[in-house]
């Protein structure tokens, strides 16, 4: 059978993450059979729960997914709650033995996930009585998952990464960056490498320039407070954007493994070029949301949010990738809160014809559209393609077409969620589509200097209205280059 055997020991169990993205998944894995005897999952946290309280915890959570009576009551028997503090060592020995029993009862061969839902202060500590305290099997396997933030910057992301890689060796370490469980982000590999028409043109010979947007339609919601210490920066281009920018710019793998994809992608990251003060000036922006169409309230005036914060709720940057294939090529970005719409976007714009040999023949004296290739990831999902034709008729002007594809409503709802994605990798030990420590830490180095030089700035943040796509600055960034923005809505 294809069912894989584990103990589940999530920290931070009764939070929002594990509510909303991991018991679902878990439960959706058991429901196809990749977990089903042979599993058991121990929730802990400060809280004094009951295990039958932890039980109608995850009962709720996965309403939506409209178990049977059946399968509920099986699925909810393989929970345990064991209320725990992290810093006292003694509490680590009782959860060591409820590990050793559950993985007799359920017969689960050792195998262990340590998934930490939790602030990263305390990765450090939870891994290190993971070990003294003999949590860890020394037959099965031992992997720790871990959620972002990793580190506020590049010296705290080392301090972190020393701590874990005290006791987890590196393929032990699964750090989650939930976009890389999303099915179009997938795609990005199977689009490049699995068509010559694209691979061939995939440089500084044929593409003008590429952008990125992650658009989103929402504010911060509850998470006022960490948000504003970290900003859409830190939250979205640290890690998000640069994974996507990285998929896009690596060289192809001489296989479609987990070596040679992460090896490739390091080396793409590495090639970003990190810019000093003036750079950052030049080439990246950003922007804090007041009150417009879509809302009636300021960013400053949020819960959890300080009154005169500098925090940036947009950013966007022109990214330089100093290597022979990328060479001139300006990778556009752009991410931000309360934007006019849910948006994830690539677009690859290909550079001109050598000359416009329409220029007299067509009547509107236009220069020849773009072609583009645009990747949907969210919320719809496909890819389009815009060409030249011409237009029906006398005479001979142009008209672009665009070749349009969407996966269906039916394919979308039966594509697995990406945690569950994540998820199952893990349990089969496949960390393709996580990030490995080299690409966050060149991820940070170019974040880092963005940050520091905005930190120096003494004028005020720039604004935009809530529901539009950005503030000036973004545009011009753009402008100046000769370009834009593409985006229909
Ligand atoms: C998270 C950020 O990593 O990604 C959030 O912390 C953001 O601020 C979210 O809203 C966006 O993810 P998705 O899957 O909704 O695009």
């Amino acid at each position: 059978s294809h069912e894989k055997k584990a103990l589940f020991i999530i920290f931070g169990g009764t939070g929002d993450l594990a509510k909303r993205k991991l018991y679902p998944s878990l439960f959706r894995l058991f429901r196809k059979g990749s977990i089903n005897k042979h599993f058991a999952v121990i929730g802990t946290a400060r809280r004094e729960w009951s295990d039958d309280y932890f039980r109608e915890v995850v009962t709720d959570s996965i309403q939506s997914l409209k178990p049977s009576q059946q399968e509920l009551a099986d699925f909810i028997s393989h929970f345990y709650y064991q209320s725990h503090n992290v810093n006292d060592t003694e509490e680590y020995k009782i959860l060591g033995n409820l590990a050793n029993e559950l993985d007799s009862t359920y017969e689960l061969e050792g195998n262990r996930l340590f998934y930490l839902a939790m602030a990263p202060r305390f990765f450090g500590t939870i891994s290190k009585h993971i070990k003294s305290e003999k949590i860890m099997t020394e037959h099965g396997f031992s992997r720790l998952v871990i959620e972002k933030p990793f580190g506020t910057d590049f010296e705290t992301a080392q301090q972190l990464n020393s701590e874990i890689a005290a006791v987890f060796n590196e393929d032990q370490i699964f750090r989650i960056d939930h976009y890389l469980g999303k099915e179009m982000i997938q795609n990005i590999s199977a689009v490049r490498f699995g068509n010559n028409i694209f691979e061939s043109l995939w440089n500084h010979r044929y593409i003008d320039n590429v952008q990125i947007t992650l658009a989103e339609d929402l504010g911060v919601e509850e998470r006022g407070g960490y948000y504003d210490q970290s900003g859409a920066l830190k939250d979205m281009v640290q890690n998000h954007i640069l994974q996507v920018v990285a998929l896009l710019a690596m060289e192809p793998p001489t296989l479609f493994s987990e070596e040679a994809i992460r090896t490739e992608k390091i080396t793409a990251l590495k090639a970003i070029r990190v810019y000093n003060d003036q750079e950052v000036k030049e080439n990246f922006v950003r922007g804090q949301y007041v009150a417009g169409k879509t809302a009636d309230t300021n960013y400053k005036e949020e819960p959890g949010v300080d009154e005169n914060s500098q925090t940036e709720t947009f950013v966007a940057g022109k990214l330089m990738i100093d290597n022979f294939r990328w060479a001139g090529v300006p990778f556009y970005i752009r991410t931000g809160k309360r934007l006019s719409e849910k948006g994830t976007r690539i677009n690859i714009v290909f550079k001109s014809t050598p000359i416009n040999v329409f220029r007299e023949a067509d009547t509107s004296h236009k220069d020849l559209p773009d072609n583009i290739l645009t990747i949907y990831i969210q919320p719809t999902e496909g890819f389009s393609l815009t060409l030249n034709g011409k237009e029906v008729g006398d005479g001979f002007n142009i008209d672009p077409v665009k070749l349009n594809y969407r996966h269906s409503q039916e394919n979308l709802d039966n594509s697995p969620e990406a945690y569950e994605k994540l998820l199952l990798d893990c349990l089969k030990g496949d960390a393709t589509n996580f990030t490995h420590w080299d690409e966050v830490a060149n991820s940070w180095k170019i974040v880092d200097t963005v940050r520091e030089t905005w930190d120096k700035e003494t004028t005020d943040i720039p604004t935009y209205p809530a529901g539009s796509m950005g503030p000036h600055c973004a545009f011009d960034l753009l402008e100046k280059d000769n370009r834009q923005w593409v985006w229909e809505p």
